[in-house]
């Protein structure tokens, strides 16, 4: 056919039109990837992850370090359940070495902990370039914000075995546990009951960069003619190809880097620090949040279905980011699980630098003893700096491993009650009258809600503890309307100080010598949302001790005791900084480089606002409430993170729950992600099954960003409004339940919501189900909806118990191990009630926690197969610290053999004193009714049971409704009129 050339033309003309139109009005939704550094964009990854393809291709390969003396015999000892030796490490072909301390500790708890450094930074004999003001050290604090206990030596571990080629430590309990520690080349395996768990150095990918003085090698002499380009050119012509270094000595990236423009300038030349792990018999690892992928960690050196690239460490603020990837997200947790049948171990890489970690996996065990396994997870960590500092964990059980994590690193501070209700937050609120009115709205639809938020736009021009003069002209009445309403108020405040004339908060800063230093050690000025910007360097003590002074109620005006914080941006984020962070060679307090402590900075922010939030006022002890965007390991202990920035998408919102479960596993389970979707406008489907998903993240908050259309929940049109008001009523009515379960993560470390494999150790088919979960220890099995147009699902079940539906008691037929079809209607939830479980719920309708308080609770007994139940219900005043002395209630309850009992689960250390103010007017609270499912048929005709409480025996009323279609039996009994406190028995036989 020909072609009518006017008509190309004009169609040529009309697509160029239609493409710049496009990209005026498509917004920009996608993370630019080429912002962020791929691993071989960063010279030290790319170097090591090199020197692992140079040793595993060799078929001899003997890695560099050994432990020996001077003398050849190896000087090593153990004293105090502490090893101590020196490797050595080779660095040329004349055999010269240098010196690396080792220490094994082994810990009361079971945990070993490994740490090398290196004897020439560690006594400070290197020389810095450029003039540079920075530490010559290795970073060694990093412990200093992670580590809050756990560490007692276990003085019984003995040497049980030496010989030359090296020692056996027996260690932990019952001295199951040995650490096989070998000389040349040196590496260590952790065994169990005599089976080898994790292995240290095993591939020979150990490598700790040294010291050494930058050569600066002569130019190569120029020669007459060779001058300029056609010089150049006609040498390259003549001259045959010099042959490329090898990517792991190559040395461009030895004393500087560039990246985006930016230049890195490296004072202490390359620092890096790998180490192989290996899991032998481990199919699955977990962990290294944050990552928007799967539970079960991909592999990372491509094949089909596997990543490319290294999962990344390097807290950043990746925008929109992308799903599925290995690419770094906001926080970063060094702490990996990994799992086969009935075992699950772990390790803690405790290092604030910038991290990258390969996964690969080899088929078929290497150990005999492990016959069940299929597979093997091979990793390989690789931090820009610091010392080397790992932590292992033998386990046997998940809940061993978070247990001991915890130990180290702290648990889950135990929130303010009001924290696990619904917020509401947008980007934003545009004035005083606006948020009374939202609450009013809430109010008139009857929707449940506790706190809403102020995003950054509140201030006086991006001026923190400032109010913006037009719109807040009245801050404390909104507060005030908010109090009466049993609500709070969560405001917005960055790391980031605008640098502007006339700002108290900056001249202040700027005088005390408060700000992070830039590589000359002046003030770092820096672009975010204020513009020219400075940064707290919240590493400093001073500096904690002066931010607190700024949350004081008469200097942060306008502020009220139900005022919390919102700390963003905390990675922290520099819009023109390299790859929106800090330069690498910034300066913290004690002069470390930023380079060490980047992953670690976002948890001092965050640690120095909560420290301003328990001291705002003298005499005040209230549980404060800080939400972080950035974090480490930790950071639990100092409130909620989120996910950031997602976006209005069925793909986000499928992509939400693995990350809450990661973070879980990780130790930091108060998380959430932003309901509905940052970016964009969720239709209306989306946004309603993104309530009834975010209805079960411990951190329940609807967001949007700036641009995107109002969705308060009374927005929606029926019947999705009243399908949302039915999940949030959800969320409020089960408050007990969830408050129980933060109680438990507060005491040892357990998620809040927990994978299959985190309950089902032993069914190997659930390992890799990351898209339902188990709420605390309820048995509630949750799977939310996260497809358009998808009113069924299939649940995975994970043993033989009983299933029941959680609206319609339904018993569900399963069968262990396979999945099971379930209806979802838009306004269903699919929640299963696994038997042999007992949890509390609070059914009366209402407004906010607070105005709940005091409400009698409902009690569910699912009968398991054995016809036997057990559950627990934690509750304090949710608001102060009189919990920790002594002021809370923990019953567990017990069906068995017909009797359901409630007796005090733990009792308080200070028992026997005077009850406070919340005790006392707790004493009238009481069970309104106990539901049990999956009741007997034996119980028809039963009209009354005998409850006996205090030596006193009372009858209640009793409900039986028998088996119908697929409905199991269940009986209802009325109004207990026991007193929660108190023990008390119900007899059904
Ligand atoms: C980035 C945060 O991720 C987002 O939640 C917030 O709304 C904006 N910053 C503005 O403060």
């Amino acid at each position: 056919m020909k072609s009518s050339g006017p008509l190309s033309t004009s169609w040529t003309a009309y697509l160029c039109l239609l493409s710049v139109l496009c990209s005026l009005f498509t917004p920009v939704v996608l993370v630019k990837e080429n912002d962020f550094k791929k691993c071989h964009q960063s010279g030290f990854c790319r170097r090591n992850r090199a020197y692992a393809d140079h040793a595993l291709a060799q078929s001899s390969w003997q890695a560099p370090y050994k432990i020996f003396s001077a003398e050849g015999a190896a000087a090593v000892s153990l004293k105090d359940g502490q090893f101590e030796a020196t490797i050595l490490k080779t660095v040329d072909e004349q055999g010269s070495t240098v010196n690396l301390p080792l220490t094994v500790s082994f810990l009361k708890s079971g945990t070993a902990r490994v740490t090398v450094d290196e004897e020439k930074r560690k006594s400070q004999s290197i020389e810095l370039r450029h003039d540079s003001k920075a530490r010559k050290e290795r970073y060694n604090e990093a412990e200093k914000w992670a580590i809050v206990g756990g560490l007692t030596p276990d003085t019984d571990a003995k040497i049980t075995h030496e010989d030359k080629a090296g020692v056996t430590v027996q260690y932990g309990p019952e001295g199951a546990f040995e650490a096989v520690i070998k000389f040349e080349p040196f590496a260590i395996d952790f065994k169990r009951d005599g089976t080898t768990q994790i292995q240290f150095n095993d591939r020979g990918l150990m490598n700790m960069e040294h010291w050494r003085a930058k050569v600066d090698k002569p130019e190569p002499e120029k020669k007459e003619g060779e001058e300029g380009q056609e010089g150049e050119e006609k040498k390259a012509e003549e001259e045959p190809k010099k042959e490329e270094v090898p990517a792991h000595l190559d040395e461009s990236t030895w004393w500087d880097e560039t990246f985006g423009g930016n230049i890195d300038t490296k004072p202490r030349g390359p620092e890096s620090v790998a180490l192989d792990i290996t899991f032998p018999g481990y199919e699955h690892v977990y962990g290294i949040p944050e990552h928007a992928g799967p539970l079960s960690l991909k592999e990372t050196r491509g094949g089909e279905g596997n990543y490319e690239e290294p999962y990344r460490l390097y807290n950043a603020d990746v925008f929109e980011y992308v799903l599925d990837s290995p690419m770094t997200l906001y926080g970063a947790i060094p702490f990996m699980q990994a799992q086969r049948k009935d075992s699950t171990v772990g390790v803690f890489w405790l290092n604030g630098a910038e991290t990258w970690i390969d996964v690969t996996k080899a088929k078929g065990s290497k150990n005999p003893l492990n016959r069940n396994s299929k597979a093997s997870t091979n990793t390989h960590w690789i931090s820009e700096s610091g010392i080397m500092d790992v932590f292992v964990f033998l386990g046997p059980t998940p809940k061993d491993i978070s247990k001991n994590y915890a130990e180290l690193t702290g648990t889950t501070a135990l929130p303010a009650e009001f924290s696990l209700g619904y917020h509401q937050c947008r980007w934003n609120y545009v004035s005083d009258d606006d948020v009374k009115e939202v609450d009013r709205k809430m109010d008139k639809f009857n929707i449940p809600y506790d706190v809403i938020w102020l995003d950054i736009e509140y201030t006086h021009e991006k001026k923190y503890f400032t109010w913006d003069p037009d719109m807040f002209k009245d801050p404390i009445s909104m507060g005030q309307q908010l109090d009466d309403h049993g609500r709070k108020l969560v405001t917005i405040i960055d790391p980031h100080i605008k640098n502007v004339d006339n700002y108290p908060v900056i001249s202040d800063m700027k005088s005390k010598g408060l700000a992070v230093k830039n590589k000359d050690a002046n003030d770092f000025d820096g672009w975010c949302w204020p513009g020219s910007s400075m940064w707290i360097d919240a590493f400093n003590p001073a500096a904690i001790k002066w931010w607190t002074s700024l949350f004081k109620y008469d200097y942060f005006k306008g502020t009220m005791e139900n005022t919390y914080i919102w700390n963003d941006m905390n990675e922290p984020s520099v819009f023109n900084g390299p790859e929106v962070t800090m330069p690498k060679d910034n300066l913290h307090h004690g002069n470390w480089e930023h380079r060490d402590v980047h992953n670690i900075n976002g948890m001092t922010f965050h640690n120095a606002t909560w420290e301003a939030l328990v001291s705002r006022k003298k005499g005040e002890m209230r549980r404060p409430f800080v939400l972080t965007r950035s974090f480490f390991a930790g950071s639990q202990r100092l409130g909620a993170m989120w996910t950031g920035d997602n976006q209005a998408s069925w793909d986000h919102l499928g992509a939400a729950v693995p990350m809450i479960l990661a973070q879980g596993i990780a130790g930091f389970p108060f998380s959430g992600a932003d309901v509905g979707g940052f970016f964009g406008n969720p239709e209306i489907e989306l946004q309603t099954r993104w309530y009834q998903a975010g209805a079960f993240y411990p951190f329940f908050r609807g967001h949007a960003h700036i641009d995107a259309r109002r969705r308060e929940p009374y927005m929606a049109a029926e019947p999705h409004r009243s399908i949302i008001t039915a999940a949030l009523r959800l969320r409020y009515s089960l408050m007990p339940s969830w408050y129980t379960a933060f109680f438990h993560a507060n005491q040892d470390g357990s998620p809040i919501i927990r994978p299959m494999y985190w309950t089902h150790p032993s069914e190997e088919s659930g390992f890799a189900v990351d898209d339902q979960f188990f709420v605390g220890s309820t048995g509630l099995l949750v799977k939310p909806i996260v497809e358009k147009d998808k009113f069924d699902t299939e649940v995975y079940i994970p043993d033989d118990e009983n299933y029941y539906d959680y609206f319609t008691y339904n018993k569900v037929s399963t069968h262990k191990g396979k999945s099971v079809s379930v209806s979802a209607p838009i306004e269903t939830i699919p929640i299963l009630m696994r038997g042999g479980h007992i949890f509390p719920r609070r059914d009366i309708p209402s407004r906010s926690t607070q105005l709940m308080k005091f409400d009698d609770y409902t009690l569910v007994v699912v009968i398991g197969k054995d016809g036997s139940a057990k559950g627990e219900l934690y509750v304090d005043d949710g608001d102060s610290f009189e919990f920790e002395k002594g002021q809370f209630l923990h019953r567990a309850f017990e069906f068995k053999q017909l009797l359901l009992t409630s007796e005090a689960a733990s009792k308080p250390s200070a028992e026997g004193q005077a009850e406070g103010e919340w005790m006392k007017q707790f004493r009238d609270v009481s069970f309104d009714k106990v539901v049990l499912v999956g009741a007997p048929s034996s119980w028809e005709g039963k009209k009354e049971v005998p409850v006996t409480s205090g030596g006193e025996t009372h009858k209640v009323r009793l409900d039986f409704y028998k088996a119908e279609g697929g409905r199991a039996a269940f009986a209802v009994l009325g109004r207990l009129g026991v007193r929660m406190g108190a023990d008390w028995e119900v007899d059904f036989a």
